[in-house]
Protein backbone atom coordinates (compact mmCIF):
# COMPACT_ATOMS: atom_id res chain seq x y z
CA UNK A 1 0.00 0.00 0.00
CA UNK A 2 2.68 2.84 1.17
CA UNK A 3 4.83 1.86 -1.92
CA UNK A 4 1.96 2.51 -4.50
CA UNK A 5 1.43 6.21 -2.51
CA UNK A 6 5.36 6.68 -3.29
CA UNK A 7 4.91 5.94 -7.03
CA UNK A 8 2.28 7.89 -7.75
CA UNK A 9 3.83 11.08 -5.91
CA UNK A 10 5.35 13.52 -8.66
CA UNK A 11 9.34 13.09 -7.48
CA UNK A 12 10.39 15.69 -10.01
CA UNK A 13 11.15 18.53 -7.45
CA UNK A 14 11.50 16.85 -3.99
CA UNK A 15 14.23 19.35 -3.08
CA UNK A 16 13.72 23.19 -3.20
CA UNK A 17 16.21 25.02 -4.54
CA UNK A 18 17.58 28.29 -3.37
CA UNK A 19 15.89 31.55 -3.64
CA UNK A 20 18.96 33.25 -4.68
CA UNK A 21 18.64 31.73 -8.22
CA UNK A 22 15.56 33.87 -8.60
CA UNK A 23 16.88 36.93 -6.90
CA UNK A 24 19.80 36.81 -9.19
CA UNK A 25 17.40 36.48 -12.01
CA UNK A 26 19.06 32.74 -13.24
CA UNK A 27 16.14 30.76 -13.23
CA UNK A 28 14.55 33.83 -16.19
CA UNK A 29 15.65 32.21 -19.90
CA UNK A 30 18.68 34.81 -20.62
CA UNK A 31 18.84 36.44 -23.71
CA UNK A 32 21.71 33.93 -24.65
CA UNK A 33 20.13 31.22 -24.57
CA UNK A 34 17.24 32.77 -26.60
CA UNK A 35 19.22 34.42 -29.11
CA UNK A 36 21.55 31.20 -29.03
CA UNK A 37 22.80 29.89 -32.49
CA UNK A 38 20.84 26.64 -31.70
CA UNK A 39 17.35 28.35 -32.09
CA UNK A 40 18.04 30.75 -35.17
CA UNK A 41 18.54 29.37 -38.76
CA UNK A 42 21.54 27.61 -39.81
CA UNK A 43 22.72 29.79 -41.66
CA UNK A 44 22.31 33.01 -39.68
CA UNK A 45 24.98 35.21 -39.00
CA UNK A 46 25.85 35.46 -35.77
CA UNK A 47 26.34 38.87 -34.11
CA UNK A 48 25.07 38.59 -31.30
CA UNK A 49 27.18 36.67 -28.91
CA UNK A 50 31.10 38.86 -28.11
CA UNK A 51 32.99 35.81 -28.95
CA UNK A 52 35.19 35.89 -32.05
CA UNK A 53 34.96 33.56 -34.44
CA UNK A 54 38.85 33.68 -35.52
CA UNK A 55 41.79 32.04 -33.24
CA UNK A 56 43.66 33.37 -30.71
CA UNK A 57 47.38 33.70 -32.09
CA UNK A 58 49.70 31.21 -33.30
CA UNK A 59 52.09 31.88 -30.97
CA UNK A 60 49.99 31.67 -27.69
CA UNK A 61 48.44 28.88 -29.08
CA UNK A 62 51.91 27.38 -29.40
CA UNK A 63 52.37 28.06 -26.24
CA UNK A 64 49.28 26.19 -24.69
CA UNK A 65 50.44 23.05 -26.64
CA UNK A 66 54.04 23.26 -25.31
CA UNK A 67 52.87 23.59 -21.71
CA UNK A 68 50.09 20.65 -21.90
CA UNK A 69 53.67 18.57 -23.11
CA UNK A 70 55.12 19.58 -19.93
CA UNK A 71 54.38 17.76 -16.40
CA UNK A 72 54.16 21.19 -14.14
CA UNK A 73 51.33 22.58 -15.61
CA UNK A 74 49.19 19.93 -16.13
CA UNK A 75 48.72 20.12 -12.27
CA UNK A 76 47.75 22.49 -9.96
CA UNK A 77 49.06 25.83 -9.75
CA UNK A 78 49.44 28.18 -7.29
CA UNK A 79 45.92 29.46 -5.97
CA UNK A 80 47.34 32.94 -7.16
CA UNK A 81 48.20 31.67 -10.05
CA UNK A 82 51.35 30.87 -12.35
CA UNK A 83 54.30 32.48 -11.49
CA UNK A 84 55.33 33.38 -14.96
CA UNK A 85 51.33 34.52 -15.15
CA UNK A 86 52.37 36.62 -12.37
CA UNK A 87 55.22 38.28 -13.50
CA UNK A 88 54.35 38.58 -17.16
CA UNK A 89 51.05 40.31 -15.84
CA UNK A 90 53.44 42.42 -13.41
CA UNK A 91 55.84 43.28 -16.41
CA UNK A 92 52.92 44.35 -18.70
CA UNK A 93 51.02 46.47 -16.48
CA UNK A 94 53.49 47.69 -13.80
CA UNK A 95 54.44 50.73 -15.94
CA UNK A 96 50.86 51.33 -17.12
CA UNK A 97 49.93 51.40 -13.13
CA UNK A 98 52.88 53.76 -12.30
CA UNK A 99 53.87 51.37 -10.29
CA UNK A 100 56.38 48.09 -9.01
CA UNK A 101 53.63 45.27 -8.70
CA UNK A 102 54.39 42.55 -5.87
CA UNK A 103 53.52 39.64 -7.67
CA UNK A 104 53.12 38.21 -4.28
CA UNK A 105 50.34 40.05 -3.11
CA UNK A 106 49.03 42.41 -5.49
CA UNK A 107 48.21 40.50 -8.60
CA UNK A 108 46.03 37.74 -8.57
CA UNK A 109 45.07 35.09 -11.16
CA UNK A 110 41.22 33.89 -12.05
CA UNK A 111 39.08 31.86 -14.09
CA UNK A 112 38.24 34.18 -16.29
CA UNK A 113 37.50 37.48 -15.28
CA UNK A 114 34.03 36.64 -14.28
CA UNK A 115 35.19 34.49 -11.80
CA UNK A 116 37.99 36.99 -10.31
CA UNK A 117 34.70 39.59 -10.31
CA UNK A 118 32.39 36.66 -7.75
CA UNK A 119 35.95 36.28 -5.59
CA UNK A 120 35.78 40.03 -4.64
CA UNK A 121 32.14 39.94 -3.84
CA UNK A 122 32.58 36.76 -1.82
CA UNK A 123 35.14 38.53 -0.05
CA UNK A 124 33.89 42.16 0.53
CA UNK A 125 29.99 41.81 0.66
CA UNK A 126 27.98 41.70 3.94
CA UNK A 127 24.33 40.16 3.61
CA UNK A 128 22.60 43.55 2.22
CA UNK A 129 25.59 45.42 0.99
CA UNK A 130 25.04 47.68 -2.06
CA UNK A 131 26.53 47.65 -5.01
CA UNK A 132 26.28 50.86 -7.44
CA UNK A 133 26.69 49.88 -11.71
CA UNK A 134 26.18 51.95 -14.29
CA UNK A 135 23.56 50.85 -16.48
CA UNK A 136 23.37 49.24 -18.92
CA UNK A 137 25.49 46.89 -17.28
CA UNK A 138 27.63 43.42 -17.99
CA UNK A 139 24.81 41.03 -17.39
CA UNK A 140 26.96 38.72 -14.58
CA UNK A 141 27.01 41.60 -12.70
CA UNK A 142 23.69 40.89 -11.05
CA UNK A 143 23.86 37.07 -10.06
CA UNK A 144 27.49 37.58 -8.48
CA UNK A 145 26.54 40.34 -6.49
CA UNK A 146 22.92 38.56 -5.25
CA UNK A 147 24.47 35.41 -4.66
CA UNK A 148 27.12 37.17 -2.34
CA UNK A 149 24.13 38.37 -0.54
CA UNK A 150 24.72 41.74 -2.11
CA UNK A 151 22.17 44.18 -3.19
CA UNK A 152 22.20 45.80 -7.00
CA UNK A 153 21.57 49.52 -7.02
CA UNK A 154 20.87 50.69 -10.64
CA UNK A 155 22.75 54.39 -12.02
CA UNK A 156 21.50 55.15 -15.54
CA UNK A 157 24.17 55.61 -17.86
CA UNK A 158 21.68 58.47 -20.00
CA UNK A 159 21.41 57.84 -23.85
CA UNK A 160 22.59 60.83 -26.26
CA UNK A 161 20.16 63.31 -26.92
CA UNK A 162 17.69 62.84 -29.69
CA UNK A 163 19.26 66.01 -31.62
CA UNK A 164 22.63 64.54 -31.88
CA UNK A 165 22.87 63.27 -35.05
CA UNK A 166 25.55 61.28 -35.29
CA UNK A 167 26.30 60.30 -31.31
CA UNK A 168 29.45 58.38 -30.23
CA UNK A 169 29.96 56.18 -26.94
CA UNK A 170 30.99 59.81 -25.48
CA UNK A 171 27.01 61.15 -25.95
CA UNK A 172 26.31 58.61 -23.42
CA UNK A 173 27.09 60.28 -19.68
CA UNK A 174 26.71 59.85 -16.51
CA UNK A 175 24.86 62.82 -13.32
CA UNK A 176 27.19 62.40 -10.58
CA UNK A 177 24.67 64.09 -8.61
CA UNK A 178 22.57 60.41 -9.43
CA UNK A 179 25.10 58.51 -8.55
CA UNK A 180 25.69 60.65 -4.81
CA UNK A 181 21.60 60.18 -4.31
CA UNK A 182 21.89 56.59 -4.77
CA UNK A 183 24.97 56.05 -1.86
CA UNK A 184 23.23 55.30 0.94
CA UNK A 185 25.13 54.03 4.26
CA UNK A 186 24.82 50.03 3.04
CA UNK A 187 27.02 50.81 -0.02
CA UNK A 188 29.97 49.19 -0.44
CA UNK A 189 31.40 48.88 -3.90
CA UNK A 190 30.98 50.90 -6.98
CA UNK A 191 31.59 49.20 -10.36
CA UNK A 192 32.97 50.85 -12.97
CA UNK A 193 33.68 48.86 -16.72
CA UNK A 194 35.79 50.87 -19.28
CA UNK A 195 35.83 50.50 -22.13
CA UNK A 196 32.00 49.61 -21.59
CA UNK A 197 30.35 46.67 -22.87
CA UNK A 198 27.90 47.20 -24.66
CA UNK A 199 27.87 50.80 -24.89
CA UNK A 200 31.53 50.89 -26.01
CA UNK A 201 31.86 54.22 -23.73
CA UNK A 202 35.64 55.35 -22.77
CA UNK A 203 35.27 57.30 -19.29
CA UNK A 204 36.89 60.31 -19.47
CA UNK A 205 39.66 61.68 -16.78
CA UNK A 206 36.76 63.57 -15.57
CA UNK A 207 33.77 61.49 -15.07
CA UNK A 208 36.41 59.02 -13.49
CA UNK A 209 37.45 62.13 -10.92
CA UNK A 210 34.02 62.57 -9.93
CA UNK A 211 33.11 59.16 -9.54
CA UNK A 212 36.62 58.59 -7.66
CA UNK A 213 35.54 61.92 -5.74
CA UNK A 214 32.60 59.57 -4.50
CA UNK A 215 34.17 56.66 -3.51
CA UNK A 216 36.69 58.55 -1.62
CA UNK A 217 33.92 60.75 0.43
CA UNK A 218 31.89 57.63 1.21
CA UNK A 219 35.33 55.27 1.75
CA UNK A 220 33.58 52.90 -1.23
CA UNK A 221 35.68 50.14 -3.32
CA UNK A 222 35.79 50.53 -6.92
CA UNK A 223 35.83 47.38 -9.16
CA UNK A 224 37.48 49.01 -12.08
CA UNK A 225 36.20 45.95 -14.87
CA UNK A 226 38.80 46.79 -17.73
CA UNK A 227 38.99 43.94 -19.65
CA UNK A 228 38.09 45.74 -23.23
CA UNK A 229 41.20 48.17 -22.57
CA UNK A 230 43.58 47.22 -25.56
CA UNK A 231 39.97 47.82 -27.89
CA UNK A 232 40.54 51.87 -27.63
CA UNK A 233 39.70 53.57 -31.23
CA UNK A 234 40.53 57.08 -32.63
CA UNK A 235 43.25 58.01 -30.63
CA UNK A 236 41.10 57.94 -26.93
CA UNK A 237 43.16 56.89 -23.79
CA UNK A 238 42.36 54.14 -21.31
CA UNK A 239 42.15 55.99 -18.32
CA UNK A 240 42.42 53.61 -15.22
CA UNK A 241 40.82 54.85 -12.14
CA UNK A 242 43.62 52.94 -9.78
CA UNK A 243 45.65 55.83 -11.38
CA UNK A 244 44.09 58.97 -10.28
CA UNK A 245 45.61 60.36 -7.06
CA UNK A 246 44.62 58.19 -3.63
CA UNK A 247 42.19 55.79 -5.55
CA UNK A 248 45.20 52.85 -5.88
CA UNK A 249 44.45 51.69 -2.42
CA UNK A 250 40.70 50.93 -3.11
CA UNK A 251 40.23 50.07 -6.43
CA UNK A 252 41.05 46.79 -8.34
CA UNK A 253 41.32 46.60 -11.62
CA UNK A 254 39.91 43.38 -13.80
CA UNK A 255 41.21 41.88 -17.14
CA UNK A 256 40.83 39.32 -19.39
CA UNK A 257 43.12 36.93 -21.55
CA UNK A 258 39.85 36.13 -23.42
CA UNK A 259 39.59 39.43 -24.85
CA UNK A 260 43.16 40.37 -24.74
CA UNK A 261 43.73 37.15 -27.00
CA UNK A 262 40.37 36.02 -28.61
CA UNK A 263 40.20 33.34 -26.36
CA UNK A 264 37.09 33.64 -24.33
CA UNK A 265 36.75 29.50 -23.23
CA UNK A 266 40.00 29.85 -21.70
CA UNK A 267 38.14 31.20 -18.60
CA UNK A 268 41.76 33.33 -17.65
CA UNK A 269 41.72 36.57 -16.34
CA UNK A 270 43.79 38.72 -13.45
CA UNK A 271 43.18 41.03 -10.58
CA UNK A 272 45.38 43.62 -10.01
CA UNK A 273 45.11 45.67 -6.55
CA UNK A 274 46.32 46.75 -2.91
CA UNK A 275 47.48 43.62 -1.09
CA UNK A 276 44.38 45.08 1.75
CA UNK A 277 42.05 43.93 -1.61
CA UNK A 278 43.64 41.06 -3.68
CA UNK A 279 44.69 38.87 -0.15
CA UNK A 280 41.09 38.67 1.15
CA UNK A 281 40.08 37.87 -2.57
CA UNK A 282 42.93 34.97 -2.84
CA UNK A 283 41.10 33.45 0.39
CA UNK A 284 37.52 33.62 -1.82
CA UNK A 285 38.97 31.99 -4.92
CA UNK A 286 40.88 29.20 -3.23
CA UNK A 287 37.86 27.99 -1.47
CA UNK A 288 35.50 29.06 -5.34
CA UNK A 289 37.68 26.94 -7.78
CA UNK A 290 41.07 26.65 -5.75
CA UNK A 291 43.26 27.57 -8.91
CA UNK A 292 42.67 28.65 -12.85
CA UNK A 293 43.51 26.20 -15.49
CA UNK A 294 47.19 25.83 -15.50
CA UNK A 295 48.14 25.55 -19.48
CA UNK A 296 45.95 28.30 -20.60
CA UNK A 297 47.75 30.52 -17.66
CA UNK A 298 51.47 29.88 -19.07
CA UNK A 299 49.87 30.52 -22.51
CA UNK A 300 48.53 34.02 -21.52
CA UNK A 301 51.70 34.70 -19.64
CA UNK A 302 53.60 34.20 -23.34
CA UNK A 303 50.89 36.34 -25.03
CA UNK A 304 51.62 39.09 -22.89
CA UNK A 305 55.59 39.02 -22.63
CA UNK A 306 55.31 38.73 -26.55
CA UNK A 307 52.99 41.34 -27.22
CA UNK A 308 55.10 44.59 -26.99
CA UNK A 309 57.77 43.41 -29.22
CA UNK A 310 55.43 41.63 -31.87
CA UNK A 311 53.22 44.83 -31.63
CA UNK A 312 50.52 43.00 -30.92
CA UNK A 313 47.67 44.99 -29.42
CA UNK A 314 48.78 47.85 -31.63
CA UNK A 315 48.18 45.54 -34.81
CA UNK A 316 45.22 44.07 -33.37
CA UNK A 317 43.85 47.20 -32.57
CA UNK A 318 43.72 48.34 -36.12
CA UNK A 319 42.03 45.43 -37.29
CA UNK A 320 39.31 45.92 -35.05
CA UNK A 321 38.82 49.46 -36.50
CA UNK A 322 38.25 47.90 -39.84
CA UNK A 323 35.52 45.29 -38.89
CA UNK A 324 34.03 48.03 -36.69
CA UNK A 325 34.04 50.41 -39.97
CA UNK A 326 32.27 47.44 -42.18
CA UNK A 327 29.12 47.55 -39.71
CA UNK A 328 28.97 51.82 -39.20
CA UNK A 329 29.49 51.76 -43.49
CA UNK A 330 26.63 50.21 -44.01
CA UNK A 331 24.64 51.83 -41.09
CA UNK A 332 25.82 55.18 -42.67
CA UNK A 333 24.41 54.02 -46.12
CA UNK A 334 21.07 53.62 -44.45
CA UNK A 335 21.01 56.31 -42.46
CA UNK A 336 20.10 54.57 -39.38
CA UNK A 337 21.04 55.61 -36.02
CA UNK A 338 23.68 54.01 -34.02
CA UNK A 339 26.55 55.10 -31.37
CA UNK A 340 29.74 54.74 -32.62
CA UNK A 341 31.84 53.00 -30.33
CA UNK A 342 35.34 54.39 -28.81
CA UNK A 343 36.10 51.07 -27.34
CA UNK A 344 34.96 47.23 -26.70
CA UNK A 345 33.47 45.96 -29.73
CA UNK A 346 29.88 46.79 -29.67
CA UNK A 347 27.93 48.85 -32.02
CA UNK A 348 24.31 49.78 -30.20
CA UNK A 349 22.17 50.49 -33.84
CA UNK A 350 18.95 52.57 -32.95
CA UNK A 351 15.79 49.99 -33.59
CA UNK A 352 13.37 51.84 -32.84
CA UNK A 353 11.99 52.82 -36.53
CA UNK A 354 12.74 49.36 -37.65
CA UNK A 355 9.16 47.94 -38.19
CA UNK A 356 8.09 44.43 -38.04
CA UNK A 357 3.92 42.89 -38.20
CA UNK A 358 2.70 42.90 -34.65
CA UNK A 359 1.34 39.11 -35.62
CA UNK A 360 4.89 37.73 -36.85
CA UNK A 361 5.66 34.19 -35.35
CA UNK A 362 7.28 35.07 -32.41
CA UNK A 363 8.53 32.36 -30.11
CA UNK A 364 7.18 32.65 -26.30
CA UNK A 365 10.64 33.58 -24.88
CA UNK A 366 10.60 36.77 -26.63
CA UNK A 367 7.14 37.25 -26.35
CA UNK A 368 6.24 39.38 -22.77
CA UNK A 369 10.10 40.87 -23.18
CA UNK A 370 10.81 43.85 -24.33
CA UNK A 371 10.09 45.43 -27.83
CA UNK A 372 13.73 45.13 -28.74
CA UNK A 373 13.59 41.48 -27.92
CA UNK A 374 11.13 41.23 -31.12
CA UNK A 375 13.00 43.21 -32.78
CA UNK A 376 15.78 41.72 -33.02
CA UNK A 377 13.99 38.09 -33.29
CA UNK A 378 12.74 39.62 -36.60
CA UNK A 379 16.08 40.61 -37.82
CA UNK A 380 17.70 37.39 -36.74
CA UNK A 381 14.78 35.54 -38.81
CA UNK A 382 14.24 38.23 -42.22
CA UNK A 383 17.80 39.60 -42.44
CA UNK A 384 20.08 36.55 -41.33
CA UNK A 385 21.95 38.38 -38.77
CA UNK A 386 21.85 38.07 -35.26
CA UNK A 387 21.98 40.76 -32.70
CA UNK A 388 20.90 41.17 -28.70
CA UNK A 389 18.11 43.25 -27.44
CA UNK A 390 19.86 45.80 -25.26
CA UNK A 391 17.03 46.02 -22.78
CA UNK A 392 18.44 42.58 -20.80
CA UNK A 393 21.45 44.86 -19.95
CA UNK A 394 18.95 47.31 -17.37
CA UNK A 395 16.76 46.05 -14.42
CA UNK A 396 13.10 45.70 -15.10
CA UNK A 397 12.05 49.04 -13.59
CA UNK A 398 14.38 51.00 -16.57
CA UNK A 399 14.15 48.40 -19.45
CA UNK A 400 12.26 51.07 -21.20
CA UNK A 401 15.62 52.90 -22.16
CA UNK A 402 17.67 49.76 -23.21
CA UNK A 403 14.65 48.82 -25.77
CA UNK A 404 15.22 51.00 -28.30
CA UNK A 405 18.47 49.30 -29.16
CA UNK A 406 20.05 46.16 -30.50
CA UNK A 407 24.16 45.42 -29.93
CA UNK A 408 26.00 43.85 -32.75
CA UNK A 409 29.30 42.24 -31.97
CA UNK A 410 32.10 43.02 -34.45
CA UNK A 411 34.64 40.69 -32.99
CA UNK A 412 34.50 38.38 -36.12
CA UNK A 413 36.77 38.20 -39.49
CA UNK A 414 36.18 40.63 -41.94
CA UNK A 415 34.48 37.95 -44.10
CA UNK A 416 31.74 37.68 -41.87
CA UNK A 417 31.36 41.28 -41.02
CA UNK A 418 31.44 41.70 -44.77
CA UNK A 419 28.58 39.30 -45.65
CA UNK A 420 26.37 40.52 -42.18
CA UNK A 421 26.56 44.22 -44.25
CA UNK A 422 25.18 42.98 -47.27
CA UNK A 423 22.53 41.16 -45.48
CA UNK A 424 21.72 44.40 -43.44
CA UNK A 425 21.67 46.33 -46.32
CA UNK A 426 17.81 44.87 -46.51
CA UNK A 427 16.84 46.53 -43.40
CA UNK A 428 15.70 49.47 -45.50
CA UNK A 429 12.91 47.31 -46.40
CA UNK A 430 11.42 47.68 -42.48
CA UNK A 431 12.59 51.07 -41.78
C1 LIG B 1 32.38 43.96 -19.22
C2 LIG B 1 32.78 42.54 -19.08
N1 LIG B 1 33.35 42.14 -17.95
C3 LIG B 1 33.73 40.86 -17.77
C4 LIG B 1 33.54 39.92 -18.76
C5 LIG B 1 33.93 38.50 -18.49
O1 LIG B 1 35.21 38.22 -18.97
P1 LIG B 1 35.79 36.74 -18.89
O2 LIG B 1 35.36 36.03 -20.14
O3 LIG B 1 37.27 36.90 -18.79
O4 LIG B 1 35.20 36.11 -17.68
C6 LIG B 1 32.94 40.29 -19.96
C7 LIG B 1 32.70 39.29 -21.02
O5 LIG B 1 31.95 39.49 -21.95
C8 LIG B 1 32.53 41.63 -20.13
O6 LIG B 1 31.95 42.05 -21.26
Amino acid sequence: MATAIVEKKDRSKLIPFSSRLKEGRALAQDVWSIFNALNLPADCINLGQGYMNFPPPAWVTEAAEEALRTVAPNHYSHPKGRIRLREAIKKFYGPQLGRELDVESEILVTSGANEGQYSVFTAFLEQGDEVIMFEPFFDQYLPSVTFNGGKPVYVPLHPPAHDISKPTSNDWTIDIAELRRAVTPRTKMIIVNTPHNPVGKVFTKKELEEIAAVAEEFNLLVMSDEVYDCLVFDGKEHIRIANLPGMWDRTVTVGSAGKAFAATGWRVGWLIGPASIIQPTLAATTRIVFCTNSPLQEAAASGLEQAKERQYFEIQRAEYAERRKILVDVFDQLGLKYTLPEGSYFILLDISNVKFPDDYPFPKSVLGRGRDFRACWFIAMEIGVSSIPVSEFYCEEHANIGEAYARFAFCKDVDTLGKAAERLKNLKNYM
